[in-house]
């Protein structure tokens, strides 16, 4: 059985992603931080529907705990699935941020979301990499306000700023990997129905329909919307595609 590696599984795109992985067969080994409830549900829900899942603990911030991490995922690997490696990895947990301006930016919310957004998939993965199989796939998940032909919101300049360097990494990643036959991809999501910034959208529901307005299709995105791109995109359906970045938004501000 193949075997994705999900950052980010306790709600939300990766909670999404690793439904649609299961679906299709594979294995998944999902992370939670905050929400440990979200991770196990996320587990228990896949097993359920006859599949296979660990839940495992990572904060992605922390690069210190990233060879622990490694070692309880050769574990999960050998105890549920008798692997020594697995096929797929989802660099996908992330945070919103509140809308700052440039100038009240402070060099605490810049390093936060570096780390989470930046260091933290860049390492993760370089620990994680030997035990990637040979012709495996990476899916990083960006955001359309990352991309040239989304209009810049002001506020978000460093969340939007990671995001942007997660595409950059993306295609050097592509390049690099390319000799073990390993794709790498990133999907940029546009306004999705998540927990992202505290549970804004179940918070604040009339945020919305104007944002559904702006749509082309006419709604926000849901989790599985974009799951299934993500699963799509590790799929020998996208054997062709490397080093490209996916827009999943319904044709936001087309
Ligand atoms: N929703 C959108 O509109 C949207 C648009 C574009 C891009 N994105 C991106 O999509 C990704 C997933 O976010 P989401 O929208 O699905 O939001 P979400 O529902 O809040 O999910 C975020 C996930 O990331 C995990 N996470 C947060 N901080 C973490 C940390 N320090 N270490 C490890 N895991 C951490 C959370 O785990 P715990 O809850 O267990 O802490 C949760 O599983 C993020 O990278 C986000 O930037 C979202």
């Amino acid at each position: 059985m193949q075997v994705a590696v999900v950052t980010g599984g306790s709600s939300g795109i990766g909670q999404g992603a690793a439904f649609e992985l299961a679906k299709r067969g594979t294995g998944v080994i999902l992370t939670y931080n905050g929400n440990p409830a979200g991770g196990l549900e996320t587990a228990d829900r896949i097993e359920k529907d006859g599949g296979t899942a660990v839940a495992l603990p990572l904060d992605v911030g922390r690069s210190d705990t990233f060879a622990e991490f490694k070692a309880k995922v050769e574990q999960a690997l050998a105890e549920r699935w008798d692997r020594t490696s697995f096929d797929f990895l989802v660099n996908n947990a992330g945070i919103g941020q509140h809308p700052v301006p440039f100038e009240e930016t402070t060099e605490e919310l810049f390093d936060q979301m570096l780390r989470i957004h930046l260091k933290g998939p860049y390492f993760l993965t370089q620990t994680l990499l030997p035990l990637l199989a040979d012709g495996g796939a990476i899916v990083n998940t960006s955001s359309s306000s990352a991309l040239d032909n989304t209009r810049p919101e002001p506020g978000y300049s460093v969340y939007a700023s990671m995001k942007g360097a997660q595409l950059v990494l993306t295609r050097y990643l592509a390049k690099e990997f390319s000799s073990r036959g390993i794709r790498v991809n990133a999907v940029a999501p546009g306004v999705t129905r998540t927990r992202l910034g505290d549970d804004a959208f179940a918070k604040y529901p009339e945020l919305i329909p104007p944002l559904a307005a702006r749509t082309a299709l006419g709604r926000i995105g849901e989790p599985d919307d974009i799951g299934k791109v993500i699963a799509f995109l590790l799929s020998p359906d996208a054997a062709w595609l490397t080093a490209q970045t996916i827009e999943a938004t319904g044709g936001y501000d087309l």
